[in-house]
């Protein structure tokens, strides 16, 4: 699509969230909603996208980063006023200027698209997506004139009682001849209930002006929903969820019960991969095909392998590799990274530690700022102390090591290859290939000493 332009209105501060962020920032299935209304133009072929932005501005800036270019609305004085900010990038040049709402996380690229080339079929100056809405309180009504041409937009608090029994809304979301929009923005004005620039008050200038204007009718109300409160938010997300789980259910995903399966809007799964109720997967996770996650198993930020599982555990900012086995109950903390055949047991912590294929933590163990190598064991209830209180040390410990049950391993401290740890060491100096380590007091047995206390 060459000359095509679109603006993102994402000024406002949202009131109606009574919130502390500003609502275009506000995640649906973890991504900010404006990033989500931006990734699905950045989906089109658009020559520029134009963010406008004013509270939060240096927030939504960062969020968005080079995906946008922005300008500032200082005073929030309507979605007209908003539009014209990007007069100086975008009014002197000839195509079609795509508008859509920052708070409208839902609508599909491909619905853009329609409203495109319904705008492009009609050779409309504007052309309106609208939608059908079983309950249409607090949307702009679309009022046709007698031949059912569009004639304006009124906003819910300027609506007769009559008008606010149209069901068919404005989205919010717009094409435009783009230098009639920026001519009839100057004539736009701010005589109604709520004394702002009204953007769909053009439809009504460029009607008036003999331009042809156009409406396309979405089948799908939800996928338009405008989120001005929590309520709406929470419903966001849940149609939200539900397209993400279809997505990967379609792409060869198991998803046992997907209202309790949360997934991010970027996460990638492999197929045959099956997910038990209860899991959430965020940020930009990646897992591999044929794994088994689950039941209620938290992964944020995270690749995991082919043939994995993961059961009832928390995986953060970690790598692990094919064919391993976490859970239940483990906790994967930040920069962690598992070989392939590993196996992590319950009850076992791992921090900032990598450990080598075919090793085995198998119970209640804290693993913490450690380089393990391949074929290690790690005995029950072992532990690295990595801190003394001031500052974390590192352990070493390389291939082919037998660490015992409860053992301590005072870092910093290595371990060499094919060591042996008897259980119950406290172990404070370097272990030597193919050494066995005693760090224990010795047993000593006091005989007939019951006997004799329990006759006192
Ligand atoms: C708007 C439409 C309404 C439509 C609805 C669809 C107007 C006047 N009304 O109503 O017809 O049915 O969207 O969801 O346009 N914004 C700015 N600067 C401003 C004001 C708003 O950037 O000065 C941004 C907001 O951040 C938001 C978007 O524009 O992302 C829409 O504003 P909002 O106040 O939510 O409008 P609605 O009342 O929902
Ligand atoms: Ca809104």
């Amino acid at each position: 699509m060459s000359n095509i332009f679109a603006i993102i209105l994402a000024a406002g501060q949202g009131t109606r969230m009574k919130s502390k962020l500003y609502k275009v920032l506000h995640p649906v299935c973890g991504k900010p909603m404006v990033e989500h209304v931006i990734d699905h133009i950045g989906s089109l072929e658009v020559e520029r996208v134009v963010t406008v932005v004013g509270h939060g501005a240096e927030l939504v800036k960062e969020t968005l980063g080079d995906k946008s270019e922005y300008v500032l609305q200082a005073e929030q004085l309507g979605t007209a006023h908003a539009v014209q900010q990007a007069e100086p990038i975008l009014g002197s040049l000839e195509g079609t200027t795509l508008v859509v709402c920052g708070d409208t996380p839902l609508i599909r690229p491909e619905t853009m698209q329609a409203l495109f080339a319904h705008h492009e079929a009609n050779h409309a100056k504007a052309t309106i997506l609208t939608a059908v809405a079983e309950n249409p309180t607090g949307y702009g009504r679309i009022i046709r004139d007698a031949a059912g041409q569009v004639a304006q937009i009124v906003e819910q608090k300027d609506a007769s009682a009559e008008q606010q029994l149209v069901k068919e809304i404005n989205t919010g979301t717009y094409c435009f001849d783009n230098k009639a929009l920026f001519a009839a923005l100057k004539q736009v004005k701010n005589d109604n209930a709520q004394g702002e620039y009204y953007l769909p008050d053009v439809i009504e200038i460029l009607q008036k002006q003999g331009e042809v204007v156009a409406a396309y009718v979405t089948e799908n109300f939800d996928e338009t929903l405008g989120v001005n409160d929590r309520f709406a938010l929470s419903q966001a997300e849940e149609l939200m969820r539900a397209r993400i789980n279809e997505r990967h259910m379609r792409n060869g995903v198991t998803i046992i019960n997907p209202a309790t399966t949360h997934i991010s809007a970027d996460a990638v799964i492999g197929s045959d991969s099956v997910l038990l109720p209860g899991v959430i997967i965020e940020g930009q996770t990646v897992i591999g095909e044929d794994c088994k996650i689950g039941p209620n198993s938290h992964i944020v930020n995270s690749q995991i392998g082919n043939n994995t599982t993961i059961h009832s555990s928390v995986v953060l900012d970690s790598q692990v590799g094919n064919e391993t086995a976490v859970g239940p109950f483990a906790h994967l903390r930040p920069q962690s990274t598992l070989g392939d055949h590993v196996k992590i047991g319950n009850f076992v912590e791992v921090k900032k530690s990598k450990l080598g294929d075919d090793t085995k933590v198998s119970h209640l163990s804290y693993i913490g700022d450690a380089e393990i190598g391949s074929n290690v064991n790690i005995g029950c209830g072992s532990i690295t102390v990595n801190y003394d209180g001031k500052n974390k040390f590192k352990t070493t410990i390389e291939d082919d090591v037998f660490v015992g049950c409860n053992s301590n391993l005072v870092a910093p401290v290595t371990l060499k290859k094919g060591s042996f740890i008897a259980a119950g060491s406290t172990i404070t100096k370097e272990v030597p290939e193919d050494a066995l380590a005693i760090g224990r007091a010795r047993q000593e047995n006091k005989l007939g000493y019951v006997s004799k206390l329990n006759s006192k």
